[in-house]
């Protein structure tokens, strides 16, 4: 059985329902996060941008002076990242650039697209699990390394599964190593609710996405009009949580797995954490595990902030 099925079956399957958001982002799910990023609402994207427009230089200024490594986890469509990369270019240190993703297609466009923006630029794309390709990296040498890990990605995991990932990282870097984190702040809850309720609807789209996909994967006949989109958001943890609630009580069978799931009238399906964090939280994470705060750069409205982190 494949991993998809396994993990829809267990979360459909659990006393509190949820199907995971990693599984949002197929071919329709990457054009719905693109939209995303555009609105008005939706001010991650924006702020981080705004960092990287002002702050490259002074970033860079933070990396080793010659010959090290810039590996990005899930580095995505590479936007942001090319005036990071750019500004290193600028400073005219020697380097190499490891975007690591597990899909080869989205590091090829990424390739070509950076390729064709930054010619002098060294990049090798890294089409493995992050940890895997960490581990690839520092087998082939042990010059230093910097890890991105950007766009608040971080907040999309589940709790307990945070300290997991920043252990496993730490235990991947060599004292010196730095990591760069781009992290959304807590804030005023009501921007929070509005950029994950956004009014043309596009975040709902997004979640519904998830029933589509295992309609269109798995053979699923979820009946998209029985679930609304419901998000809250809780400034005690900074999580904001996405759900899909039926509208009814009913019954949806998924053919590959050849059994049908109830749901209650109200029932919620969790489909995603999108958790903020407050300057004390990354504080703790960090020095939980064998992590400096060195530098932080923010926006002009403090919404977002970049962290450089050194492993002692
Ligand atoms: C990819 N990730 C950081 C986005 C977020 O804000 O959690 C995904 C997203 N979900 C709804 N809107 C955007």
């Amino acid at each position: 059985m494949n991993q998809y099925l396994q993990d829809v079956i267990k979360g459909l399957k659990s006393e509190d329902k949820y199907l995971l958001s990693r599984y949002f982002y197929n071919e329709e799910g990457d054009r719905l996060f693109q939209e995303i990023m555009e609105l008005d609402e939706y001010y991650l994207t924006r702020a981080e941008k705004e960092i990287f427009q002002i702050h490259a230089a002074d970033i860079c200024a933070e990396f080793p002076s010659n010959n090290y490594r810039i590996a990005e986890l899930g580095a995505g469509d590479g936007t942001k990242t090319r005036y990071l990369l750019e500004a290193a270019l600028k400073a005219k240190s020697k380097f190499e650039y490891f975007p690591i993703d597990i899909s080869p297609n989205v590091l090829n466009i990424l390739k070509a697209k950076l390729e064709k923006a930054l010619p002098s630029l060294k990049i090798k794309g890294l089409a493995q699990e992050y940890f895997e390709a960490l581990s690839t990296l520092a087998q082939l040498s042990d010059i230093p390394l910097v890890v991105l890990f950007l766009g608040s990605n971080i907040g999309n995991f589940r709790r307990d599964n945070v300290d997991t990932f920043i252990a496993k990282l730490s235990d991947s870097l060599r004292p010196g190593d730095l990591f760069l984190l781009g992290v959304d702040k807590k804030k005023d809850p009501n921007r929070i609710l509005a950029a994950y309720n956004d009014s043309r609807g596009i975040t709902a789209a997004f979640n519904f996405n998830s029933l589509k996909r295992i309609n269109a994967d798995l053979g699923g006949n979820f009946d998209l009009q029985k679930f609304s989109y419901y998000n809250n958001y809780d400034p005690h943890s900074g999580e904001s949580r996405s759900y899909l609630i039926s509208k009814e009580e009913q019954e949806v069978f998924i053919k590959a797995a050849n059994q049908s799931f109830h749901f209650e009238a109200h029932e919620a399906i969790h489909t995603e954490t999108s958790r903020k964090y407050g300057a004390s939280d990354l504080q703790k994470l960090a020095s939980r595990h064998g992590f400096k705060i060195k530098r932080e750069f923010s926006d002009e409205q403090k919404l977002f902030r970049n962290q450089i982190w050194e492993k002692i």
